[in-house]
């Protein structure tokens, strides 16, 4: 690995006097990011020099930006969308499934990459299997090894996060897509709570679609996500039809010959007006620090920050997965039997100590701009509440 990074926190905006350790929850928004955002919005001021070519030049800048993060050789596999919901809705109108057979997903994973397979198994038929950790206290070790007991000869597809979005336990995403690929099913990730600070390639792990919201670890304005699809999606029906989605829609003058292809790859995913022109910038802005950042050494970051934090919290009873199976960038801490949520959760306030409460676990997410300070907060208030 390249020189090990320093901390970033001057190229955001987070107040001094608070240890936020929640990128879990929102990325924070970088000063360059919310320059591009804001010189994107004056542009309106204007509108006779927003020309044709602002409709879909920074749109494929930003499709390129992200397949360089993701590994993707084709930017034009990656699609432009509002929200994991709406690339997941795309998905599922277009998988079949029915009576008989089976779509498998995680126990708890978001809604987002739920409801729609819901719906989906609902109006087809067949079973949609959640797949339950392992009770025992071997969580992350175990999981990845039920869900392989899952998928047999009748799943259509699977879709999980890349990390649980709880608490970051990883899985064993390539034994995963091996099953997969040898019983025909399809490989949906959703890479929300990972792509940006941990790395990922889809050259090697080749899932059929990778979904990834934009606003939490690539650091980008709210309401733009991106999506990278497989060849098998590749001839889908979108979920709607976009003008700027047919082949030829350069061209505004011929604007109503219409025709029946659409642009190449995954652009027929893209959403109606996807070429915002605050928020593909804001969001180009912010995968440029990614990348120029580089998520192994925002993973290395994270450890380094960390390191020495958890022998003090376990001390303290709180429960952490084992460093093969937590993330970094995103872990939870378990409260030990007995103690109150409440005065954990009052602890942290009183620090200033951001961060989430998924059912009884807290939800710690470091990034770059953490320093040993906030780290310290978070281990003092931990102290405080539960300590002697
Ligand atoms: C794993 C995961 N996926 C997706 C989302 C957001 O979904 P959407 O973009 O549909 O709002 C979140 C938000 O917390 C998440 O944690």
């Amino acid at each position: 690995m390249s020189q090990p990074l320093a901390c970033q926190r001057d190229r955001f905006s987070l107040p001094d006097d608070f240890h936020y350790l929640n990128c879990a929850y929102m990325g924070p928004l970088p000063r360059v990011a919310e320059r591009a955002g804001i010189e994107g919005l004056r542009a309106k001021r204007f509108p006779q020099a927003i020309v044709p070519d602002d409709f879909f030049r920074p749109a494929d800048e930003l499709r390129a930006r992200f397949a360089r993060l993701i590994g993707a050789a084709d930017p034009d596999r990656v699609a432009t969308v509002p929200a994991v919901s709406y690339a997941v809705s795309t998905i599922t109108r277009n998988t079949a499934t029915g009576p008989g057979r089976n779509i498998v997903i995680v126990h708890e994973q978001f809604p987002a990459n739920v409801y729609p397979w819901r719906r989906l198994v609902g109006e087809k038929g067949g079973e949609l299997r959640v797949v339950r950790p392992p009770r025992d206290g071997t969580r992350g070790a175990r999981w990845s090894e039920r869900i392989l007991d899952h998928i047999d000869a009748s799943t259509d597809a699977v879709a999980m996060g890349t990390v649980h979005w709880t608490d970051g336990t990883r899985f064993d995403v390539a034994a995963i897509r091996e099953r997969t690929r040898d019983v025909g099913a399809a490989f949906i990730l959703d890479g929300t709570q990972s792509v940006g600070a941990a790395p990922i390639d889809v050259g090697t792990l080749d899932p059929d679609a990778l979904v990834v919201a934009g606003y939490k670890w690539l650091l980008g304005p709210y309401s733009l996500s991106l999506a990278y699809f497989g060849e098998r999606y590749l001839d889908g029906i979108p979920l709607e039809e976009p003008w700027h989605s047919r082949r030829g829609s350069e061209n505004f003058a011929g604007l109503v010959e219409y025709v029946d292809d659409y642009q190449p790859g995954a652009i027929r995913f893209d959403v109606g007006q996807r070429s915002n022109f605050a928020l593909i910038p804001a969001l180009s802005a912010s995968l440029d620090l990614v990348l120029e950042w580089g998520p192994e050494r925002v993973a290395a970051y994270c450890t380094a920050l960390m390191d020495g934090a958890f022998a003090r919290l376990r001390a303290l009873g709180l429960s952490v997965e084992d460093r093969a199976w937590r993330s970094p960038h995103l872990f939870g801490l378990g409260l030990p039997g007995g103690a109150s949520l409440d005065r954990l959760k009052a602890a942290l306030q009183r620090h200033r100590v951001g961060v989430s409460f998924r059912g009884s676990s807290v939800r710690v997410s470091p990034y770059a701009y953490n320093t040993a300070s906030d780290v310290e907060a978070l281990v003092s208030a931990c102290e405080e509440a539960l300590g002697g």
